[in-house]
């Protein structure tokens, strides 16, 4: 069997630091045949460390000569780029979040439909082993019913540094649309997709926003940050179910932490980490499993399974439906904080 071309377009960090070495890895099914970039000579870089024959800078030309690619730009060129792959018959993974804004998405689930190719988004917190713990403990009854969701992503001094970050023009937003999507993304894949009807939201740029900041993970301009570093929500769902939502990239916190909790009818769960609560025999009842400290990157893992769909041999764990509701969540936590009044979600 021939092996899956893949491209990568945007050669930046989550591409050398995740993605390239997870196909690099899979040698059987998958060759990396070609690097784009704007930055040319990050390509040429990019291409000659990890050994990709063709090099590009724009990415039409990229397309005739793969069978799928990896976006790995900022979002805001997510939805074109994807858009322009699946026209030309090419298979998708996009990094997170999707797109900026739900039209977007809409626009490229309509062209993945159009074109019969398969589109993805890589919310990697789903391949991680408490992630896949809770979701099958959940689809066995353990919990029964969920009914109210607390989550929490939070950095105490963590402002991404490098990259556009900061630059709402190019992101669409700061710890929101880059965190806290992640932890969106696993709460709704957990709870079976459950459909929004009402959001608010608060966002907050103080600390980054003044002088002098410490900041664990390199320098910004706190004069051109102008997107959120604090995000507080809560979401109903048509369902009955609640979620408290909470996310950082910068608050006077302890530290940073990661939290997702369900509480259900019959029981209830803790992912970070995994452990559930029942009551046996006439006791309440805790219990955890022994998670082997050995175990495979989730970026290798997201990286098969996409290989493996793209191949016809496994089917797509993030579908982009589901990626679309994450987006249309963040859009309405700001839109909330924005208008300073609840949002509405229609269908
Ligand atoms: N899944 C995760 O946990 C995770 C982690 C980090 C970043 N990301 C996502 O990955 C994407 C890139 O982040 P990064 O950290 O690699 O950023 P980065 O700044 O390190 O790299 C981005 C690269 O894209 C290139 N680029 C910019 N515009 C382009 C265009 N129009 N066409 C082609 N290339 C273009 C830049 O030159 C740069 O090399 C973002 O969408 C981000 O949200 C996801």
């Amino acid at each position: 069997m021939s092996k899956l071309k893949m491209g990568i377009i945007g050669a930046g960090g989550i591409a050398q630091e995740r993605h390239i070495p997870a196909y690099a890895g899979m040698s059987e099914t998958v060759e990396l045949a070609a690097v784009q970039d704007v930055d040319i000579d990050r390509a040429h870089a990019v291409s000659e460390t990890f050994d990709i024959p063709h090099v590009f800078d724009d990415y039409k030309p990229l397309f005739e000569v793969v069978d799928a690619v990896t976006i790995c730009t900022p979002n805001k060129f997510h939805s074109e780029i994807a858009i322009a792959a699946l026209e030309a018959g090419v298979h998708v993974l996009c990094e997170k979040p999707m797109a900026i804004t739900t039209k977007e998405c809409e626009a490229m689930i309509a062209a993945a439909e159009k074109n019969d190719r398969l589109l993805s988004i890589a919310y990697h917190y789903r391949y991680m082993p408490e992630a896949k713990l809770a979701k099958e403990a959940i689809l066995q009854g353990e919990i029964g019913e969920p009914l109210v969701t607390r989550v929490q992503a939070m950095r105490r001094r963590k402002v991404p540094g490098w990259g556009v970050f900061t630059n709402k023009d190019l992101q669409g937003g700061g710890s929101l649309i880059d965190f806290g999507c992640h932890l969106l993304d696993l709460a709704l894949w957990l709870l079976d997709d459950p459909e929004p009807v009402e959001v608010i939201g608060r966002t907050y740029d103080r600390l980054s926003k003044t002088p002098g900041q410490v900041n664990d993970w390199g320098a910004f301009d706190h004069e051109t940050f102008n997107v959120d570093d604090h995000v507080t929500s809560y979401i109903t769902f048509k369902n009955g179910l609640s979620m408290q939502f909470e996310c950082s990239w910068a608050a006077n916190i302890k530290e940073d932490y990661t939290a997702l909790s369900i509480s259900g009818v019959d029981g209830g769960m803790d992912v970070y980490p995994f452990q559930l609560y029942q009551t046996k025999y006439g006791s309440v009842w805790n219990s955890q499993p022994n998670i082997p400290k050995e175990r495979l990157s989730e970026g290798f893992v997201q990286a098969k399974n996409f290989v493996d769909s793209c191949i016809g041999e496994a089917e797509l764990v993030v579908k982009p439906e589901q990626a679309l509701k994450v987006t249309k969540l963040i859009e309405a936590i700001y839109k909330s904080s924005e208008e300073g009044s609840s949002i509405k979600i229609t269908d």
